[in-house]
């Protein structure tokens, strides 16, 4: 096992996407290490009140603005994250062109932005590079089965080409950049309507209507709770020498669609069972990181086990959707299933 980890273990940190899901928790826990914290996004999924509670903390700094345009922070940064990209397919594929440029173009700024600083950089990258995958577990120096042209294509060879800019301007020593692919991630804070299977089956469990299951239900994922999430991408920024390789983070558990179901079936007893529709197109059948390499570089691997993780999962939308422990209101309840049923996140 190899952990070096840096001495710069404070300074300012940058989150770009910081008011989104994952990256309003990386922000929490960036200020509870000491960090100032410096949040760029442009609301396109994210939400203010994921980030209200820091408004006041006197090392916390929004700004609010779109990373495709020139990003220019007010203080020093030391850090650069960028999370910043819609990532549930209802939402990718709203504006396809703009996710690929959020891709391209928003990581070329940030990568530029590092350059002059002097930043190091992590970009959020995603189990979606390896497609719909013929190996399996998924190890990092597997090239992928995707769909270039596909309704998925804008976010996996979008965030196939933001890897390659990372490892471009690596090579060139122009910027210290760190590339995270995240696997399947769930807990507090997710959007109710965003299509992503979790979310899904939560709102609909709590809303007493009958849980989408697309194909068999047989398809498997690995379900990484937000907090270990977190855990490993400040421990890949923070770990020197710099891998100069992607690393996997995820949760390696395994859990049919079905499973998962019937987990959230037990937490919610007023469920209304189960419906079943097709399987979206480019859905892939199994997905489960490998993550030795995590494990090794990092010493780094998920410590919440789902049925855990999951409750507290169930018990912050039972406590935050609109109506209540009763669930979610008609409207977004009908939003969220229109939207999955075309393209929904498994
Ligand atoms: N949650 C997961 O399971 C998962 C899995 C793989 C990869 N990821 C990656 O992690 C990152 C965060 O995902 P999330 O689940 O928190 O999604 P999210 O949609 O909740 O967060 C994304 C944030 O980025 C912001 N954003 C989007 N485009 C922007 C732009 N052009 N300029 C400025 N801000 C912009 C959004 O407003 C939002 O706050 C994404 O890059 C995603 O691709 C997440």
């Amino acid at each position: 096992m190899l952990q070096r980890m840096g001495s710069k273990q404070s300074g300012t940190a940058l989150v770009a996407g910081g008011a989104g899901f994952v990256g309003s928790h990386l922000c929490d826990a960036l200020l509870a290490r000491g960090h100032r914290v410096i949040c760029v996004d442009s609301y396109l999924t994210g939400s203010e009140t994921n980030v209200r509670p820091l408004m006041n903390h006197p090392g916390f700094r929004m700004i609010e603005q779109d990373i495709c345009d020139r990003v220019v922070p007010e203080e020093p940064v030391d850090y650069i994250y960028n999370l910043a990209c819609a990532a549930s397919p209802p939402q990718y594929q709203a504006d396809p062109m703009h996710t690929m440029m959020t891709c391209v173009v928003g990581t070329g700024n940030l990568l530029t932005l590092a350059e002059e600083q002097g930043a190091s950089f992590l970009q959020a990258s995603t189990s979606e590079v390896y497609g719909d995958p013929e190996e399996h577990p998924q190890r990092e120096d597997y090239r992928g089965n995707v769909n270039c042209t596909g309704p998925r294509a804008c976010y996996d060879e979008g965030k196939r080409a933001a890897e390659a800019l990372c490892f471009d301007l690596l090579r060139a020593g122009r910027v210290d950049a760190r590339v995270a692919r995240i696997f399947n991630t769930y807990g507090p804070r997710m959007q109710p309507n965003d299509g992503r299977i979790v979310s899904n089956l939560i709102v609909q469990a709590l809303s007493g209507k009958p849980m989408t299951i697309y194909g068999t239900g047989e398809q498997t994922r690995s379900f990484c709770y937000v907090s270990d999430l977190v855990e490993g991408l400040i421990r890949l920024m923070m770990v020197s020498p710099n891998p100069e390789v992607p690393v996997n983070l995820g949760n390696p558990g395994e859990f049919t669609i079905n499973e998962l179901a019937q987990m959230v079936l037990v937490m919610v007893p007023s469920a209304a069972g189960l419906t079943r529709h097709p399987l979206p197109m480019d859905d892939p059948q199994r997905r489960r990181p490998d993550i030795s390499r995590a494990k090794d570089l990092l010493d780094w691997e998920p410590a919440v086990p789902l049925a855990e993780g999951l409750q507290q999962t169930v018990d912050w939308f039972a406590d935050s959707l609109p109506t209540g422990a009763g669930g979610p209101s008609p409207a977004v309840f009908a939003e969220n299933t229109a939207t999955a049923h075309t393209s929904m996140r498994v």
